[in-house]
């Protein structure tokens, strides 16, 4: 694709410069018009020239396959030595024993902050996200512009471009990645399944390859979900309790990519660690998620679906606010262990983790709608709805212990207290001139 551009602009440019040129230089004698028509030659081809290896040395990214719906319909230019300059810089690590962390999925509600985070604490930081529509871009702009102003850049392609990968990892000899990038949302993935295995298994899986084949590896925190749990009804759900029976395509395609870890583990030594995150909450969060689209519906007067479940059963939450769940990413980087292999090969065996991060207090959802009422100062019409069987479950409770364990992870922000946040946050934000508050 991008080779067009190059190409229009050779055709913008006289066809034969000769002639224009020849025309004027009849006032001229020969040897004088011989010696302007040989430099003009040889300067057009060092200028061609020129243009030619500029674009042979910026390689575009292979574009995505077209039946992935238009979400996935683009194309980004990368490379060049001005590039680089930037992915290094954001990348520079400035504390001591500090990492060099490629997070996806940065522009993301998760990956803003845990960027943000590790930045401040003398990390490099290099992010990487495709902006893609699935919810309002603008937001993950506005988070790109936090994120630029403390210092952390973020390269915009996919997860599945095989050589952007190789070239970051060429830049920058990343010690952790964080890896974030997925497609999200439970319902969405009857209207879009492709995007669910574009992102989660085949973008998962073509970032392991990479990760797999540079020297060194890097250790690889990434994000699987609550949602593997699906039908189970033993509570709390701890780490070994069986996760076979997703109620969704999300659900699914995060429990593939826990046995996709399994793999690269076994059989490259790839260090990997697995976060099953619950339903994360906070500033600048996610508008397809009920607390945040419950806010704006309130703030319309219009009315709020319950969901209930059968024999009017309660649906909760095990809610966790982002700053907890920050927490509990970099302590699964602060432990992880180094990956064991070598030129592609394994050396050893490497550490493979999964961990449970959530509050361990669900609430139910009314109870959401209660405490938003109350900050908000406005009444919901509640609206009593029969919990339909799309992929959603009736709720979802942590047992944290091993996380607490191994991780130090212990979460301090209750619902109350951290729904005051978003709403704040929320208010400032949305209100006229979009301006970047906190
Ligand atoms: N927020 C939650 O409650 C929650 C719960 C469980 C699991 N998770 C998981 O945590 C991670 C972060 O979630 P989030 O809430 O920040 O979601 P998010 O949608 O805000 O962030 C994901 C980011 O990844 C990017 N992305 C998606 N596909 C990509 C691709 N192929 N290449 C490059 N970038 C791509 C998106 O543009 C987005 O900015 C995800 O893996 C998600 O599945 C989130
Ligand atoms: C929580 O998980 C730990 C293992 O990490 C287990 O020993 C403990 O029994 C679990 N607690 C409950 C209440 O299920």
């Amino acid at each position: 694709m991008s080779q067009l551009k190059p190409m229009s602009h050779i055709d913008s440019a006289p066809s034969t410069p000769g002639k224009f040129k020849m025309e004027k230089a009849s006032y001229f004698n020969r040897v004088r018009w011989h010696t302007s028509l040989a430099k003009l030659a040889v300067w057009s081809f060092v200028f061609l020239g020129a243009i030619l290896i500029f674009f042979l040395r910026s390689p575009a990214s292979s574009p995505v396959p077209a039946d992935l719906s238009r979400r996935s319909l683009r194309t980004y230019n990368w490379g060049g030595p001005v590039w680089e300059k930037r992915v290094r810089a954001s990348a520079q690590i400035r504390s001591r024993n500090g990492f060099a962390v490629l997070v996806t999925g940065a522009a993301g509600f998760v990956g803003t902050h845990v960027s943000a985070a590790l930045k401040r604490r003398g990390d490099g930081v290099l992010g990487l996200d495709n902006f893609n529509d699935y919810y309002d871009p603008s937001l993950k702009r506005a988070r790109q512009g936090l994120l630029e102003r403390s210092g952390v850049y973020i390269v915009e392609g996919d997860i599945n471009d095989e050589a952007l990968l190789r070239k970051l990892f060429e830049v920058v000899p990343f010690t952790h990645v964080m890896h974030l990038a997925a497609q999200a949302g439970v319902r969405y993935a009857m209207e879009n399944p492709g995007s669910y295995v574009h992102s989660n298994i085949a973008g998962f899986v073509n970032l392991l390859e990479v990760c797999k084949s540079v020297n060194p590896q890097p250790a690889i925190v990434w994000a699987s979900s609550s949602s593997v749990y699906g039908l189970n009804t033993k509570v709390p759900f701890s780490e070994r309790d069986r996760t076979d029976q997703p109620a969704s395509l999300y659900a699914a395609t995060k429990k593939a990519g826990e046995e996709i870890a399994h793999t690269y583990n076994h059989i490259y030594g790839l260090s990997l660690t697995g976060l099953r995150f619950f339903t994360v909450y906070g500033p600048w969060g996610r508008p397809d998620m009920a607390y945040f689209f419950f806010t704006r519906d309130l703030l319309k007067g219009k009315s709020i679906p319950i969901f209930e479940a059968a024999n009017h059963g309660t649906v909760a939450r095990d809610f966790t606010y982002i700053d907890d769940i920050v927490r509990g990413c970099l302590g699964a980087l602060d432990t992880a262990e180094k990956s064991t292999g070598s030129g592609g090969k394994k050396r050893g065996p490497a550490q493979l983790r999964i961990f449970n991060l959530g509050n361990t207090s669900p609430v139910p959802v009314s109870d959401l709608v209660s405490i938003l009422e109350r900050l908000l100062k406005v009444k919901a019409k509640r609206n009593i709805m029969k919990l339909p069987r799309n992929g959603d479950v009736q709720f979802t409770h942590a047992n944290i212990s091993y996380a607490q364990m191994e991780l130090g992870y212990k979460p301090t922000t209750d619902l109350q207290s951290g729904l005051k946040k978003f709403v704040r946050w929320y208010l400032n934000y949305y209100s006229g001139g979009k301006k970047a508050v906190e």
